[in-house]
């Protein structure tokens, strides 16, 4: 029986913070208007836009923006900030309408605490939906319940005097987790996920589905060594819970009763054996991210290693899925940045996302190289960085407004933004690099032009090339009639090398030479410029 490929399988996925995209109405603040209309610039079915599939929502939902939308007061409704349900309806059927599907942001895990679910469970022992989160007497005179820390850095307790206990959140205060031991909960989710569905949204990033559950005895924790106190412990009975495989299980049931939509959960794990455990046997979540790329230095062997564990991990049980940067951490340019090569070295890196086998997911912004925000203390937002500074300069480095021209505030906003815009756009910006066609822009486009026209790259398999020379990453895509050599240079060396395959020459169409190439290419001597990318079928 012929089985076709699900779309998100050879999906390029675009994730985008509305908050910093773009601002219709000159309030400072993004909004779901202007998502609609950059559409056209992710993808209008020509080769003069990105060629995206599909975009990632961060959360627009109301919020008393605590920690920008990560603290839902409703599942069910658009945060007057981003615009109306009218407007999301539009992004919607605009987005469709061009065959770019929509992802959202659940957050299952916790509420703000201005959700009228916690106002009540807060209100008295007896409400009924005081088991709906979290509650704890604490051990003798008030001690906090178990020795718990939180993500944020602090303990994750707060002592509630109106009832005498403790609640939980694992981030902020005002962010208190749900019980999801209580089935009353995981229908109140499920139910929220349902409606957006009804509405045809294509799918949700769930955020850390990996907290969701906790130690039912709430258990303390062993004690470990580690940096930060966060880290001084093993995090066994607040994060990672087998229980939390079953709530992935639990959405992929819900979205199975629909055509078509996909579940990637935000498995906030360094260990890809247990980030895939949340692809269950393929029973789970269709994508678990692999967060190992945060920590990986600019080097062909560090890559080609995690690649390959990620492979091992991910088997046949679900489908890979990548990323380099996002909302949470500093931009993959400035991470890799290296003086005169960092652009270079942003070229690798994006040729090596959009050949690997498994669904990339860009930030906005760099396809054009946004280099991470560096801010004042007095202009930081995240309650991180505002915490923690100068220590941890927070996350609003990655969130700073989306560069689309020279203009003032970057084309951005006609207001004051939010957040204040890098610097760096009068020379790094979108409409400069549509004209130019050397840009890094143009080349995102190119690859996933050439990602898209090809089952090896898209959907085939992955065969990493041993014993090539140092600094270079090699493998093979294969599918049926395709098959796609991938060479990259993760060093400022020219590399001479030479490749075993047959034939013996390049017989087809070589795709990208360092970046564009026609003619053949000898594999018994391919010489690789600094940096440089081979991508030629073979
Ligand atoms: C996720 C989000 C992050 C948020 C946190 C708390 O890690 O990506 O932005 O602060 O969850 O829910």
């Amino acid at each position: 029986m012929a089985t076709t490929t699900p779309w998100w399988k050879g999906a390029v996925i675009y994730q985008i913070y509305p908050r910093s995209f773009l601002d219709t109405d000159g309030d400072g603040v993004g909004n779901l208007a202007g998502v609609t209309e950059k559409l056209d610039y992710l993808n209008d079915g020509t080769e003069n836009s990105l060629g995206i599939d599909a975009i990632w929502l961060n959360p627009f939902y109301p919020s008393p923006q605590f920690d920008f939308g990560y603290d839902v007061m409703d599942y069910r409704a658009v945060d007057p900030q981003y615009g109306t349900m009218e407007d999301f309806d539009r992004l919607l059927s605009e987005a469709h309408r061009r065959n770019i599907r929509i992802i959202m942001d659940i957050v299952p895990t916790l509420t703000s605490h201005l959700h009228p679910w916690f106002i009540e469970s807060r209100s008295s022992k007896t409400n009924p939906k005081r088991d709906w989160y979290l509650w704890h007497p604490g051990r003798e005179r008030r001690r906090y319940p178990n020795n718990w820390m939180g993500a944020f850095g602090k303990r994750p307790w707060d002592w509630d005097n109106k009832t005498k206990e403790f609640y939980y959140h694992n981030s902020l205060p005002e962010q208190p987790d749900l019980n999801w031991r209580n089935p009353e909960v995981q229908k109140a989710i499920l139910d929220a996920m349902a409606f957006w569905f009804e509405k045809g949204v294509d799918g949700f990033r769930i955020d850390v589905l990996n907290l969701t559950v906790k130690d039912e005895l709430f258990r303390s924790n062993p004690y470990c060594i580690g940096r930060r106190p966060y880290d001084m412990q093993r995090h066994l009975y607040d994060k990672d819970r087998p229980e939390a495989v079953e709530v992935g299980k639990m959405m992929r049931r819900l979205a199975d009763r629909y055509d078509e939509r996909m579940l990637v959960g935000e498995t906030y794990i360094f260990d890809p054996e247990q980030a895939a455990k949340f692809l269950g046997d393929g029973d789970g979540v269709h994508m678990a991210f692999n967060f190992s790329f945060m920590n990986s230095r600019f080097s062909a062997a560090r890559f080609r290693r995690e690649v390959s564990a990620w492979e091992r991990a991910v088997g046949n049980r679900g489908w890979p899925a990548y990323f380099l940067s996002n909302h949470d951490n500093d931009r993959h340019i400035t991470r890799y940045g290296r003086g005169k090569w960092t652009v270079a070295r942003a070229r690798v890196a994006a040729a090596m996302l959009l050949t690997l086998r498994g669904t990339p997911f860009l930030y906005m912004g760099e396809e054009i190289g946004m280099e991470h925000g560096r801010l004042k203390r007095h202009e930081l937002m995240d309650p991180i960085g505002r915490r923690y500074y100068p220590l941890h300069h927070g996350r609003d480095g990655a969130r700073t407004p989306m560069q689309w021209t020279g203009e003032p505030n970057a084309g951005f906003s006609s207001g004051s933004p939010w957040l204040r815009v890098n610097p760096s756009y009068p020379t790094t910006n979108v409409a400069d690099q549509e004209r130019d066609p050397d840009s890094l822009l143009t080349l995102y486009r190119r690859l996933i032009r050439v990602r898209k026209a090809s089952a090896a790259l898209s959907a085939g398999t992955y065969t990493p090339i041993d014993r090539v020379e140092k600094g270079v990453f090699a493998f093979l895509r294969e599918a049926e009639g395709q098959k796609i050599l991938v060479l990259l240079n993760f060093s400022r060396w020219q590399r001479r090398l030479s490749i075993q395959q047959d034939p013996k020459r390049f017989g087809k169409k070589v795709l990208a030479y360092p970046d564009i190439y026609a003619g053949s290419v000898p594999l018994a001597r391919i010489e690789l410029a600094p940096y440089g990318i081979l991508i030629a079928e073979v």
